[in-house]
């Protein structure tokens, strides 16, 4: 673990905890430290990409944006867990509904991640690699869900390299039963599989593509008060 300060986290290996969770959004990160976590410190704020390490129920536990698509989580999932010494990333999403079943807030536990995406072709495992999420961290989602009353559905995940699908494609992913789009989940799995780690994402519904129910910017940012809480309880049961 030499290989820090990094291009994109100024940071060192002690100031993360070994579990972070991981919003795409930078103020979703700094609104979690802020409001749940005790004594947040700002850890790293290279590009705006807010970092922060903290205590929840007296656990130490950090929050670290991705930003968007599977570039980005990319790099911030491989410099934590190569070079600065983290086990666990809890990715803390929203995403669109591919089922009817799913309204706004519910929470998808992504044991799966498809993609349209090219990341793994690095691991020279074309179209055999299958990026799946850690079953300790699952699990102990599945607990948290189940103790909070918490509606939520395990299963498949569909990590989008496009938001702005020219071919409108991405419904024929809900005929194969993937419950929700989203960008990241896929690129975050094969990172952590790569290290050794372990990795999760847990979305909050916060559009359908198959019913006509949408969040706006603000909602995402700030009401996903059951997905923030889920995520940090399962920080602290792992
Ligand atoms: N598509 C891709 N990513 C998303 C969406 C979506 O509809 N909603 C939230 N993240």
């Amino acid at each position: 673990m030499s290989n820090y300060p990094t291009p994109h986290i100024d940071a060192a290996p002690g100031d993360f905890a070994p579990t972070v969770l991981m919003p795409g959004d930078p103020m979703r990160s700094k609104h979690i430290a802020l409001n749940y976590l005790d004594g947040a410190e700002l850890v790293n704020d290279v590009r705006g990409v807010q970092g922060y390490t903290g205590y929840y129920k007296g656990k130490r536990v950090s929050v670290m944006a991705s930003g968007m698509g599977q570039p980005a989580v990319g790099i911030y999932s491989y410099e934590l867990f190569n070079f600065f010494g983290v086990e666990n990333i809890i990715r803390v999403g929203s995403c669109g509904s591919l089922s009817p079943d799913l309204h706004l807030r519910d929470i998808i536990l992504a044991m799966g991640a498809c993609t349209n995406g090219n990341f793994a072709s690095q691991y020279e495992l074309p179209g055999t690699f299958c990026p799946t999420a850690d079953f300790g961290l699952l699990c102990a989602a599945v607990k948290s869900c189940e103790e909070a009353g918490i509606r939520y559905k395990v299963g498949n995940i569909l990590a989008s390299d496009v938001f702005y699908d020219d071919s409108a494609s991405t419904l024929k992913w809900a005929k194969m039963g993937v419950l929700g789009v989203e960008m990241e989940s896929a690129a975050l799995y094969c990172t952590a599989a790569r290290a050794g780690k372990r990795a999760l994402s847990i979305c909050a519904v916060s559009d359908s593509l198959v019913n006509d129910e949408s969040m706006t910017a603000d909602e995402r940012e700030r009401n996903l008060t059951e997905l923030f809480s889920v995520s940090l309880e399962t920080a602290i049961r792992i």
